[in-house]
């Protein structure tokens, strides 16, 4: 994940308007979910220029997308890992042995949620409902890959092979 403050980029501008295009003309706001989703995508993380940048595309207030950025937990505020890896603990999947995989992963990793490893491989956070609620633990990689059934034994392998 990236340092950087970042700029959207002439293709991540081009992807957002792809998003703005399925809402009509004066609703190009409703997009900002998505852009936010793509400005993070393209940057690793959301800083206040860049928010300030999907503001100024979307003809919408600033602190209006910072309302959006800092409700939702899969936006990232500040600079990540190289891994983010974020854990389902809502209740099904608590149920289901996610307390004990996300309490395995802060031992291992040596850091409790919203931290990152001091060598800057892997950020810890804790998710909300992936919908995947059945195939507890539920983990997501870098906001792309989910990951179920993650036992501690399953962490393990998994950051002994990112770790690589
Ligand atoms: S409660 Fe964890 S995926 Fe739904």
């Amino acid at each position: 994940m990236s340092e950087a403050t970042g700029t959207l980029s002439a293709e991540a501008r081009v992807r957002i308007d792809r998003e703005v295009a399925k809402y009509p003309a004066d609703q190009k706001q409703s997009a900002v979910m998505a852009a936010l989703a793509i400005a993070q995508h393209e940057n690793g993380w959301l800083s206040t220029p860049l928010m300030d940048e999907v503001a100024t595309h979307l003809g919408m207030p600033s602190v209006a997308v910072y309302e959006v950025a800092t409700f939702y937990t899969m936006y990232d505020l500040k600079p990540l890992g190289r891994h983010k890896l974020c854990i389902c603990t809502n209740l099904p999947c608590a149920l289901s042995g996610a307390l004990e995989a996300a309490a395995h992963l802060k031992k291992k990793l040596g850091v409790g949620f919203g931290e990152t490893t001091a060598d800057g491989r892997f950020t810890l956070k804790e998710g909300e409902c992936f919908g995947a609620c059945g195939d507890s633990p539920v983990l997501l990689h870098n906001d792309r890959k989910m990951l179920i059934g993650m036992t501690p034994d399953k962490l393990d392998a998994l950051i002994a092979e990112l770790a690589k």
